[in-house]
Formats: C-alpha cells, structure tokens, sequence
C-alpha cells in the first residue's frame, strides 16, 4: 500500500516530466500560463539542453553598470517545462541591480566573484539584507522584491539559479514611472507629488 500511495504523490506533486521526459520549448509557437508548447520530439536535438551564452562577458556599459545574462526558456528552450532556470550576473565597482520581483520564481543566488550587498523585503514589509562575499549563497522567496548592489572595489559576479523556467522579472521604478499611466493618477496610487513623479518618468521613459 504505501509504495503505491508514494507513487501517487510523486506524480501528482513532479511536472509534466513525469508523463514525458521534456518539453523543449517551441519558440515559435506562443506562450501560455504553463510555458511555450513542445517542439516536436522528433526534431530535438542536444543543442536544446545546451546554452552557450555565458562564454562570452556580459556588457555592463550602461547606466547600473551591471549585465545579467538570463537562460531562461526564452535563451534555453530545453529548460521549458522543467521548473529551472539560470542566469549570470556580472557588475562593477559601484554596479547595481535595481528592486525588483520575478512573479514566478524563488531564486536564489551564489556569490562567484567579489563582494555584494543582497537584500529583500518579505510581504510584511521586513527587511532582510546582508554583505556577501565570494561563496555565499541568498535564498531570494518567490513574488518578493529584491535588490543587489557590488559593495567592493572590484567586479562582482553571481550566479543566479530560478525554481521556474520563465522567471518573468518586474523592476519596480520602471513599473511605477517607465508607463504610460498619467503622472497624476501614478501620483494618486502612490502618495508622490505628481512633479515627483513626472520627474521620474522623464527619467525612466515614461508618458507625462
Ligand atoms: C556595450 O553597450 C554599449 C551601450 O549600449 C555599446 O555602446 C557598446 O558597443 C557595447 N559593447 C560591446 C562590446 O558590445
Ligand atoms: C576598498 O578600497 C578601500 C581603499 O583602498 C579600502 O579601504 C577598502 O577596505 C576596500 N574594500 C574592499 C571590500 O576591499
């Protein structure tokens, strides 16, 4: 009894796994709420389990000094489907990767190279953040908005590993001022001063 009872539960509580091996994504095909739909198994290949993308530096010519570098199903279609996914982080001396929420994930991050500052703030509004240094790893809760900053005199690097294929990632300035939402009714949502918010939007690519 208790071996079937254990294969109930193993099957009804793994992915689509269970009923077949893997779901490379078929990218030409729309999303939907469980992911892309499988490429026909026929025309997988084993270049669909592999990504090559972190051979090359990421770019962090840009404003937060910061490149990351996702593998999610989008880059990595043999992930779909597999509840997984990957990516890499590299930032200057004085890099940053803004607030920000993955509405699908739990993530959590392992500290390569250098030293950072990791953080999030739980739903009741606590803080949690400390100074990590080359070999630590953060647990970042699934929907909980999150920050990182390089808190070194050096490049730092991480990798950050995701408990679903499409992550999704909603930075937090650009949702509230890189819209299209009039600066008053963005002000009246989030007590700011509409000058405030115009300003930002200016900022951020935002419609006054
Ligand atoms: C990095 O990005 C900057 C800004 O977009 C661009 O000017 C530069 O050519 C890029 N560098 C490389 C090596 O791609
Ligand atoms: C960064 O450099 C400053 C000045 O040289 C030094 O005081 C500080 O300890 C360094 N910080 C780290 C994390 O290496």
């Amino acid at each position: 009894m208790f071996p079937i009872i254990l294969s109930i539960l193993i099957l009804s509580t793994t992915s689509n796994a269970a009923v077949q091996d893997f779901c490379v994504a078929d990218l030409k095909a729309a999303a939907g709420p469980t992911g892309y739909s499988c490429k026909n198994p026929a025309t997988v290949t084993i270049d669909d389990f592999i990504f090559s993308g972190f051979r090359k530096p990421g770019n962090t010519s840009n404003t937060i000094k910061t490149a990351v570098t996702p593998a999610s199903a989008d880059q990595f279609p043999g992930v779909n489907g597999l509840g997984i996914s990957v990516a890499r982080l590299e930032t200057e001396q004085g890099g940053l990767v803004p607030l920000h929420s993955h509405p699908g994930a739990t993530e959590i991050a392992i500290v390569t190279q250098g030293s950072l500052v990791a953080g999030f703030i739980s739903s009741a509004n606590t803080v949690y953040y400390k100074s990590l240094e080359e070999g630590d790893t953060i647990v970042f809760p699934e929907g909980l908005l999150h920050f990182l900053f390089n808190s070194g005199n050096g490049t730092a690097k991480a990798i950050f590993s995701f408990s679903s294929s499409n992550p999704r990632t909603q930075l937090t300035s650009f949702a509230l001022f890189g819209n299209d939402l009039p600066s008053d009714i963005v002000g009246k949502v989030t007590f700011l001063d509409a000058e405030v918010v115009k300003k930002y939007k200016g900022l951020l690519g935002g419609s006054r």
